[in-house]
């Protein structure tokens, strides 16, 4: 790498795939953590000598005093959500003053946008996507639209009253006429929602402008991805995909800093893979060694509680992954859930409509007709939880992991056996470039 780099660490699945735990490891050698695309959508889960932390909104680096985090431009933020957890961390013993800056271009979601999308959700003849219900989809709908509010408008006094009215009365109009919703009442929220201004104006700065003095001045910055690359509004499994760009590009739109000064990018993998949610998952388990996978790896989402589909590492997933967010190094996580493994499958390719490909499908019909091409490796039946060097593994788990980065095409920089800080282990070739 070269010197000072900063990196994108990103889900290269379908989210939940560990990247709370590896940003709070990795965080110790960055002085910036950013978020830059999702919003409260995300359950960032950071376990530090057994003591749980879940972020939604607020970048795992705040969890390291001398770590500065970033929301950025491409969030989108509820300030109610936000203040819940700026306390939440408070009550911890953690505080987060001076260390936690808001972009003043992020968009705000309000509470007709989960009206809006709990009303669409459930309506007839709509396909349902199984969302977090947070508001996510519509609050990119008006941001697209140009229709939102950024958080620079939130703290005009003026401008937030004109635009909550203006916008209730646009969406009530809507949620009545379409789905029978009860209005909103401006008033209330107008009240509400200038209160929590007040509370968010101190944290409130050109994030871009920041984030691109930190970088002149030779510090790192880690772009923390939410959610994960098939979750992505363009590359992912459409329309069965969150609202915003998940993928590495999105690190450039969603903060303000150019592609030229961020040096590499960390996908962060499963040893095997989870979805939650609606959507294709050519890969997933039906029979009740989804459910040791789902006790073992507390397969349950950490925002919603909704227990998560569990399947076998997706090879040519995977690889389009690593093509789309140009992966440098891959972290693989939960190999000790696979501890119990007497054999693991593993696809390594895929038959649509009798033609063997690797290339994911764009369309419904497509991911449909998905045949897995497994190759069956021997599981290594021992506990590999805690350990952190890697001769210690047991050989098959080593044999697992090296089939995996011939096969993925990106070099494994990191492995987890347990979700603690602690039940980490970094390779020296990857420690070695994190120096740099
Ligand atoms: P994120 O959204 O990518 O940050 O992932 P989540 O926090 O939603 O889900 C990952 C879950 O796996 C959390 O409960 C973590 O504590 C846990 N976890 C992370 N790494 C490991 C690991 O190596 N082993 C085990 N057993 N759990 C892990
Ligand atoms: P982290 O950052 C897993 C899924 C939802 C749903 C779809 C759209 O913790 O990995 P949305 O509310 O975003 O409009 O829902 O996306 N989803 C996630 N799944 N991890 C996440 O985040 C997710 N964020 C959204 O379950 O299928
Ligand atoms: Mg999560």
């Amino acid at each position: 790498m070269n010197q000072r780099k900063s990196a994108v660490i990103l889900g290269a699945q379908w989210g939940d795939e560990g990247k709370g735990k590896i940003v709070d490891v990795l965080s110790e050698k960055f002085s910036v953590v950013a978020r830059y695309a999702g919003g409260h959508n995300a359950g960032h889960t950071v376990i530090i000598k057994g003591k749980k932390f879940v972020l939604q909104l607020i970048p795992c680096g705040v969890l390291r005093p001398e770590c500065k985090g970033v929301i950025g431009n491409g969030v989108v933020l509820d300030p109610m959500a936000f203040l819940s957890e700026v306390k939440k961390l408070k009550d911890a013993g953690l505080t987060v003053d001076g260390q936690l800056f808001i972009s003043n271009r992020a968009q705000v979601i309000l509470p007709y946008h989960r009206m809006i999308e709990l009303a669409a959700e459930n309506a007839p003849g709509r396909t349902k996507i199984g969302t977090t219900s947070r508001g996510i989809g519509p609050a990119y709908e008006d941001k697209m639209h140009r229709s939102g509010l950024r958080v620079v408008d939130l703290l005009n006094s003026a401008l937030l009253r004109t635009h909550i009215e203006n916008a209730c009365h646009e969406k009530n109009t809507i949620a009545h006429a379409l789905f029978g919703t009860e209005p909103l009442d401006p008033k209330t929220m107008y009240e509400e929602y200038s209160r929590a201004a007040e509370q968010i104006a101190p944290f409130v700065t050109d994030t871009a402008v920041m984030l691109n003095h930190a970088i002149d001045n030779g510090e790192k910055v880690m772009f923390e991805g939410a959610q994960g690359a098939l979750l992505d509004i363009d590359h992912g499994t459409y329309p069965f995909v969150t609202s915003s760009s998940s993928t590495a590009g999105g690190a450039v739109t969603g903060t303000g800093v150019g592609p030229t000064r961020i040096g590499t990018v960390i996908g962060v993998t499963k040893a095997y893979v989870t979805r939650v949610g609606e959507g294709p998952f050519p890969t997933e388990i039906h029979d009740s060694t989804s459910d040791l996978l789902r006790a073992r790896g507390q397969e349950y989402g950490a925002v919603t509680g909704r227990p998560r589909r569990c399947g076998w590492l997706d090879l040519p997933l995977l690889r389009y992954s690593n093509m789309i967010n140009g992966t440098e190094w891959l972290v693989v996580t939960k190999m000790d859930v696979m501890d119990e493994c007497a054999e693991i499958p593993v696809c390594t390719g895929y038959k649509i409509n009798g033609k063997v490909t690797d290339v994911i499908p764009a369309d419904m019909p497509g991911y449909n007709a998905i045949e897995p091409i497994y190759t069956k490796l021997k599981g290594w039946n021992s506990s590999t939880e805690g350990i952190t060097e890697f001769d210690k593994l047991p050989q098959l788990a080593q044999d697992y992991l090296k089939f995996i980065e011939q096969e993925s095409g990106a070099k494994i920089g990191m492995v987890s056996t347990g979700p603690d800080r602690d039940q980490t282990m970094t390779l020296p070739a990857f420690e070695e470039a994190l120096q740099a």
